[in-house]
């Protein structure tokens, strides 16, 4: 199936579904009809916090607008890849959704500015930076689209994993096939470490690396565990290369429809989900380590040096993306200092 046909036949699907729920409705009289059936896209499994942070934004919702506005959570691709959702909420055929930045940047690149390679020190100084008036710039720019940004979500650090050997070296990593997210950064981030980077689609990557496509990717542990990805790529290096947080939507289409204390709720069910989703997020990442490794996965931690070595090799992408951002990937860094003071401080 091409991108249009399947893009077309998630569609019907959802239409199917809601039209199901209409009969159901019709069905049992007491059950008050909801003004709204809404859609909401997730690529995740049932069970990833992404996906329980989208389920308890839908009853938070349909709780606090007594029923009228009902949100119906479709995880694990079905509604397509994050491109086609992204792309068919820019037209109202999905209405709201859970994306990677790295998808969405495709569309409005000001937002690579804040998932280049190395940038934060750590979690902390990622939520400094987008719980402050950075995040909330950027959630502001995506709303000038025909898209309308709600909130963060956590997806951690992303780090390399192969099949065949270890990355413990630059010289490791330089000429093997790594796929990356549909994204010319993260395309060019790889290509700057001297590996040839595979576009491929998320649902692809187990089957690319069984079938010797790529020899390795690169995610977060919940995602390389929660799509056993460790059963086809057993070394998993820690270099924690770039942190890519995710942006709960709403198709300005969808958005239009609601009116002003409609809206208000749906921010703030998106801004409680968020917080509900970072709290999942940070028990998996421990959770999915601890699977992995008991099956066999193989950790390599990155020394200092070496990590400085991959950190220099990246920079020349800075250029390219940031040209004109610089200011703002100063005041990023210096959010990172702001913290290390504050946790010095308080050791004194
Ligand atoms: C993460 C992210 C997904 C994305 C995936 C990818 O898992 O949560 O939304 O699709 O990375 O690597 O494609």
């Amino acid at each position: 199936m091409n991108k249009r046909t399947k893009a077309a036949a998630a569609l019907l699907a959802a239409a199917a579904v809601t039209g199901g729920i209409a009969v159901w409705y019709c069905a049992a009289p007491r059950q008050k009809e909801p003004e709204f059936v809404f859609s909401y896209a997730e690529n995740q499994t049932e069970d990833y916090p992404t996906t329980l942070g989208a389920q308890k934004f839908a009853e938070l919702v349909e709780e606090r607008t007594d029923g009228r506005i009902r949100i119906l959570v479709y995880a694990e691709g079905v509604m397509g890849t994050e491109h086609d959702v992204i792309e068919q909420m820019q037209y109202g055929g999905i209405d709201f959704a859970r994306v990677s930045l790295s998808q969405l940047a495709e569309y409005i690149p000001e937002l690579n500015v804040l998932q280049m390679p190395y940038l934060y020190t750590d979690s902390a100084h990622m939520w400094r930076v987008l719980d402050g008036e950075i995040g909330d710039m950027f959630l502001e720019e995506v709303s000038g689209s025909e898209l309308v940004g709600l909130s963060w979500y956590d997806a951690g650090a992303r780090n390399f994993y192969s099949s065949s050997q270890p990355i413990s070296c630059l010289e490791d990593i330089a000429g093997m096939k790594i796929r990356v997210q549909e994204s010319e950064l993260m395309a060019d981030m790889v290509e700057a470490l001297g590996a040839t980077a595979v576009p491929t689609g998320y649902a692809d990557v187990y089957s690319s690396i069984e079938r010797g496509i790529v020899d390795g990717a690169e995610n977060n542990w919940p995602s390389y565990e929660a799509m056993s990805h460790y059963e086809v790529a057993r070394y998993y290096t820690v270099d924690e290369h770039t942190r890519v947080p995710e942006m709960q939507l709403c198709s300005a289409h969808t958005w239009e429809k609601l009116s002003e204390e409609d809206r208000q709720i749906i921010r703030e069910c998106a801004w409680e989900s968020a917080l509900y989703e970072r709290e999942l997020w940070t028990e998996r990442e421990t959770e999915s380590r601890r699977i992995a490794t008991e099956h066999g996965t193989q950790v390599i931690e990155l020394s200092a040096e070496e990590k400085k070595r991959f950190q220099n090799a990246v920079m020349g992408v800075y250029e390219k993306y940031c040209g004109g951002q610089m200011d703002l990937i100063e005041r990023i860094i210096e959010e990172g200092d702001a913290g290390e003071e504050t946790v010095q401080q308080e050791a004194q």
